[in-house]
C-alpha cells in the first residue's frame, strides 16, 4: 500500500473509532484495566486518554501498522503513563507466557486476519487470574441486519483496514479459551445498525 493510501485508511479508521458513541464505550471498559496491560492493536492510541493512571503500571501497546504506531507514539509522548510499544501482530505476541494482568481489546478483533490464533496468544500471555477486557463490534442478532452485514462484508474490509462487520465476538472468545463473565450488548446510537452492534465485557482464561 502506498504511503498516501495508508494515510487515508488510517484517517477513515480514526474517524470511525473516534466517534462519540465509541468514546463512550471506551469510558465503560478502560476502568477495568490495571497492573500490566497489553493493548492489542492499539491503533493511533485513542484509548490512552482513558486509562486510570493510578491503576496501571505498564501498558504494552501492540500495533503492526507503521502509520498507526507513529500517531500513537505522538499521543503517548504527551501523557504521564508508561507505554511500551510493540511492533507486531496479535497472532505472534513477543511477551512471555503468564505475564500480563489484563489484555485490552477494543475494535480490533474485527480486523485481525487470524482471530483464533490471536486469541490463543492473548490467553497464553495472560496470567492465570488475568482478565480480557473487550469492546468490539460484530454480528448483529437481527436477521435482516445480519443479512446486510454479510452482503456488505464482501467489500467492506478492503476499504477499512481489514475490518469485518460480521464476526461473532462471544463465540470467538468462547471457542478460543475464554469464559465470558460479563457481557453487554447495544446498537450504538447514531450508527447504522450493520456497523453498530457492540459487545463489551470481561472474560477470563479457561
Ligand atoms: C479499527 S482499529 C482499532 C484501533 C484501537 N484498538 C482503537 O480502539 O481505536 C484496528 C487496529 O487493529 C490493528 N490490526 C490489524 N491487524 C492486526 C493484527 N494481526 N494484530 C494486531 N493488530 C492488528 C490495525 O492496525 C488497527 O490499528
Amino acid at each position: 500500500m502506498s504511503l498516501y493510501s495508508k494515510y487515508i485508511v488510517s484517517w477513515i479508521i480514526n474517524k470511525g473509532c473516534g466517534s462519540k458513541p465509541i468514546q463512550k464505550q471506551r469510558e465503560k471498559v478502560l476502568p477495568f484495566c490495571h497492573g500490566e496491560v497489553l493493548e492489542i492493536g492499539a491503533g493511533s492510541g485513542l484509548n490512552f486518554y482513558f486509562y486510570q493512571k493510578e491503576q496501571v503500571s505498564t501498558i504494552y501497546a501492540l500495533e503492526p501498522d507503521d502509520e498507526m504506531l507513529r500517531q500513537a507514539k505522538i499521543k503517548a509522548a504527551t501523557l504521564d503513563i508508561e507505554i511500551k510499544f510493540i511492533h507486531s501482530v496479535a497472532e505472534n505476541i513477543p511477551l512471555p507466557s503468564n505475564s500480563v494482568d489484563v489484555v485490552l481489546l477494543t475494535y480490533t478483533l474485527c480486523s485481525i486476519p487470524n482471530p483464533a490464533m490471536a486469541l490463543k496468544e492473548m490467553r497464553r500471555v495472560l496470567k492465570v487470574d488475568g482478565k480480557l477486557v473487550f469492546a468490539e463490534h460484530g454480528e448483529a442478532p437481527d436477521r435482516k441486519v445480519n443479512r446486510w452485514q454479510n452482503l456488505l462484508n464482501s467489500f467492506w474490509p478492503y476499504f477499512n483496514g481489514g475490518c469485518n462487520l460480521n464476526r461473532n465476538i462471544p463465540d470467538l472468545l468462547a471457542q478460543n479459551g475464554f469464559a465470558i463473565n460479563n457481557l453487554d450488548t447495544i446498537y450504538l446510537p447514531g450508527t447504522p445498525k450493520w456497523m453498530g452492534y457492540n459487545f463489551w465485557g470481561l472474560a477470563e482464561p479457561q
